[in-house]
């Protein structure tokens, strides 16, 4: 029997990035295993699919708290299950600072809609179509203090089209960021991803690479 790392999803959304690694960890040698589902916005699609899998869900407000009684309230949370290795950010519009990261420090992984270091924060499909970019994409990474600045750890590009707009784009983006962030997953649970300063170094399995491209077909 494989070992499977406990890992806990924080979302605020329909979450399909969390059917994505529902999907990866489900299968019986995935390196990780979900065991907790939080969402700061109630009734968010992903609460569903979670309880769906058979994981346990949680909402855990942000509103009428400070920003550290709501990473305290997090942490509270995730105490009351098996205490996660990794806590994945998947579409989590939330910025998280000390109190809940000093809890993991360089295990929390973050998904974002745009070729980091370009377009942080919201909206990254529509501040790359406003820039006129050809090429977007999504950046898997480790989450600092920033928003949006920590390691880098894979990224995925697909082309921009003349006729796109923020939704066509955004879908585009989202299907290799189903592709990137169980790959990331998977990395990370075998221990293959060491940080040094800003720089994130992976040892890559047979087959896989940092940079994801989209294949020409896809819509
Ligand atoms: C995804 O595109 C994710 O990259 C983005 O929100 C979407 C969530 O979709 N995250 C951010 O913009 C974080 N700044 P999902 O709920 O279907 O996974």
């Amino acid at each position: 029997m494989i070992r499977r790392a406990p890992v806990a999803v924080l979302l605020s959304g329909r979450g399909s990035n969390l059917q994505a690694l529902l999907d990866a960890t489900g299968q019986p040698e995935f390196p990780a295993e979900i065991v907790r589902v939080i969402s700061n916005v109630p009734g968010a699609g992903g609460l569903e699919r979670a309880a769906a899998a058979g994981v346990p869900t949680m909402v855990v407000s942000h509103r009428d708290r400070s920003r550290e009684a709501f990473e305290t309230a997090l942490l509270d949370a995730l105490a009351e299950g098996p205490w996660p290795e990794w806590v994945l950010l998947a579409g989590f519009m939330r910025v998280l600072g000390a109190t809940f990261l000093a809890a993991f420090p360089g295990r929390v992984l973050n998904i974002h809609p745009a070729l980091l270091p370009a377009f942080p924060g919201l909206h990254g499909p529509a501040q790359a179509l406003a820039a006129g970019v050809v090429q977007a994409g999504a950046t898997v990474h480790v989450v600092d203090a920033g928003v949006d600045t920590g390691p880098i750890l894979a990224q995925g590009s697909v082309p921009v089209h003349g006729d796109d707009d923020e939704a066509r784009l955004a879908a585009r983006i989202l299907q290799l960021e189903h592709r990137l962030f169980p790959m990331v997953l998977r990395q990370a649970a075998e221990g293959r991803i060491t940080v040094a300063g800003r720089r994130a170094e992976v040892r890559l399995a047979p087959g896989e690479t940092r940079w994801l491209v989209a294949p020409p077909d896809m819509p």
